[in-house]
């Protein structure tokens, strides 16, 4: 029983190991509804409150920005990566815009300080290997590891106060439970652009730290 067990989940490994980065086709994902391409994972557990999942190792084109609000960083982050996959990179060539971009945010901020902003967009799978060099020198590659992350999903507009709203009660819950994550930052994380106004979809994400902890089943008596 045991032995089986092991084997099983020996295979699981080696098909995840032999497995590309996740960059894939959107039809593959409920969230990408407007790019050909998606970042995609595998779900390790979920419950209403959050999912574990597994995100293999990929690369994004990233730019910082130091500023008091989220909101007043934004334009000016988006602009630089919009321009680099619009062409300003040394190919001179148009990259396809893909789906989640990232922000991450600084835990520990308090309103009148300033922090620093980071955006990626993920390289398409074929710019994930080697794609060009960005022109700007305040745009630059960034690895993201394989790594496992506690999910908590949400609707609508994605700001800072709703992101800081959806982490604190992600965070609570997984404190509750005693999970260990990465308490630095979390991950804002946005699939849609301003243009789409019905069923937008937004997260926040922790990277754990350890072994993931997986949410109670749901008690199917309570209501
Ligand atoms: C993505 O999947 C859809 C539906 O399965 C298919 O029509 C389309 O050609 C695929 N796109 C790519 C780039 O493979
Ligand atoms: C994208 O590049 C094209 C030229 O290839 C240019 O006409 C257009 O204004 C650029 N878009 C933005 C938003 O920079």
């Amino acid at each position: 029983m045991c032995k089986r067990v092991f084997l099983a989940g020996l295979a699981g490994l080696l098909l995840v190991l032999t497995v590309e980065a996740r960059v894939g086709n959107s039809s593959e994902s409920g969230f990408c509804t407007e790019t050909k391409e998606c970042l995609l994972y595998d779900l390790v557990c979920e419950n209403e409150g959050y999912e574990v999942r597994h995100y293999e190792p990929t690369k994004w084109v990233t730019t910082e920005q130091d500023s008091y609000f989220m909101e007043m960083a934004l334009g000016t982050l988006f602009r630089r990566l919009f321009k680099y996959i619009n062409g300003s990179n040394e190919a001179g060539v148009k990259i396809d815009m893909t789906a989640p971009v990232i922000i991450t945010m600084q835990e520990k901020k308090s309103m009148w300080q300033v922090s620093t902003y980071t955006m990626s967009f993920l390289l398409p799978s074929a710019h994930q290997s080697a794609p060009p060099k960005p022109t700007d020198d305040k745009v630059f590659f960034t690895d993201m590891p394989d790594m496992n992350v506690y999910v908590r999903s949400y609707g609508g507009w994605m700001m800072s106060l709703s992101s800081k709203i959806q982490s604190n009660l992600l965070s609570k819950e997984l404190d509750n439970l005693g999970a260990t994550y990465n308490k630095d930052f979390h991950y804002a994380v946005g699939y849609d652009s301003p243009m789409k106004i019905l069923n937008r979809h937004n997260e926040v994400w922790y990277v754990v730290e350890g072994e993931p902890m997986c949410p109670a089943p749901e008690d199917p008596t309570s209501f």
